[in-house]
């Protein structure tokens, strides 16, 4: 694969704000449930033995490269998999999502998680090589992990949460305690982030999906803080860093103060608006209500068409949702906005 022509890739030129001749577009979730052929896998194996098959976990990576066209490919896999490379005893159940059997509730639950995974982690260096056969040199390939914060939450409530009470109890009443566990998983985040780097990714992005829960001032102590030390702590030569939070809409000020290369932002805010009180050399992906993909499609088109004239002439924009593809949405729907996007020129 040639280095060049990645970096030549409509996905890495958007990525560090340079001109091109439309806007990428790759979608958060692109490789899920809403894809008969996911199903088809899915119906065959565990959704965990196939983050951790590099085969299998290549076959579902390749779904939306060759089903939709996009423009980037991200890795097949999940954000929870460094919790449970600490420690945690994950399972997923269908209707119920994740789950860990062990929560991390106590100072001695924390002390228990490891922070040397690098070996158990060895699944997705191995993936990501297949993964790369497969692509090619045809489009970049993203890598990603969970941001400490969204990582805790699961890994202090047991699973996934409405208000996460036990998780901000924990930063309340628990400061010290909240610090170590985050501690642990930012060091563990960087490190596996590395691994990716290392074993050719060629982007990542870091989803602090839960950000949202938190208040300004809890944001910068306990999210942004340990996200900026895991930026500053990559090998990121040549590798866009993505940061998605939803929530980045009112955090976007402080995203930017950890140097990301992207900011990818929640459906909330004008996307210009956001993009114009940004540092120069800091590109914005976004940001369509994920909603508007079970709309008609004339609704499909008109809003495509609206983000587009606002975005229109930006250097520095990559078509993506403000958050994941729900599992039911029609597929047509998807690959129709896939098309319209991909007939936009500047
Ligand atoms: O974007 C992609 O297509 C790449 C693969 C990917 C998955 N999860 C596959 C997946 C990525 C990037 C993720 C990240 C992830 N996982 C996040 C952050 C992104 C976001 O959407 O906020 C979070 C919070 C998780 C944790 C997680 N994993 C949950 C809450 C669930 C259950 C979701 C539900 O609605 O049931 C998962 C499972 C999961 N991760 C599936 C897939 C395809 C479904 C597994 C199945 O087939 O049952």
């Amino acid at each position: 694969m040639s280095n060049n022509t990645i970096q030549n890739s409509l996905f890495i030129k958007a990525a560090f704000s340079k001109p091109t001749e439309r806007p990428p577009i790759w979608m958060m979730r692109q490789a899920g449930r809403f894809m008969p052929e996911y199903w088809e896998i899915k119906n065959k194996y565990s959704f965990l033995e196939m983050c951790k098959t590099p085969e299998l976990a290549a076959d579902v990576t390749m779904l939306p490269v060759n089903l939709l066209d996009i423009d980037a490919a991200i890795l097949f896999s999940d954000i929870l998999v460094t919790a449970e490379a600490m420690g945690g005893d994950l399972s997923f159940t269908q209707g119920v999502g994740p789950r860990f059997a062990n929560p991390v509730r106590s100072q001695a639950d924390v002390d228990r998680l490891n922070t040397e995974v690098g070996n158990k982690l060895q699944y997705v260096a191995d993936a990501i090589k297949v993964i790369q056969q497969r692509l090619n040199g045809k489009i970049p390939l993203i890598g990603f992990a969970g941001a400490p914060f969204t990582v805790m939450s699961y890994l202090v409530e047991g699973g996934s949460s409405k208000d996460f009470k036990l998780t901000k109890l924990m930063l309340h009443n628990h400061p010290e305690m909240a610090h170590q566990l985050l501690s642990k998983i930012a060091k563990v985040t960087a490190d596996y982030l590395n691994l990716q780097i290392a074993a050719g990714v060629n982007a990542v992005q870091i989803f602090d999906s839960w950000a949202m829960a938190l208040s300004w001032d809890d944001y910068k102590e306990f999210s942004h803080r340990y996200i900026q030390e895991i930026i500053s702590n990559l090998n990121r030569k040549d590798i866009p860093v993505i940061s998605f939070c939803k929530g980045s809409s009112v955090f976007a000020p402080l995203m930017a103060q950890t140097k990301p290369d992207v900011i990818s932002v929640d459906w909330n805010a004008d996307l210009l608006d956001i993009k114009k009180t940004l540092p120069k050399g800091i590109a914005v992906q976004g940001n369509l209500d994920p909603h508007i993909l079970y709309a008609d499609k004339s609704v499909i088109k008109d809003r495509i068409h609206r983000l587009f004239e606002r975005m229109r002439g930006e250097d520095g924009f990559i078509f993506n949702l403000g958050h994941g593809i729900m599992p039911d949405i029609p597929f047509d729907h998807v690959k129709y906005a896939v098309d319209i996007i991909k007939e936009f020129r500047y």
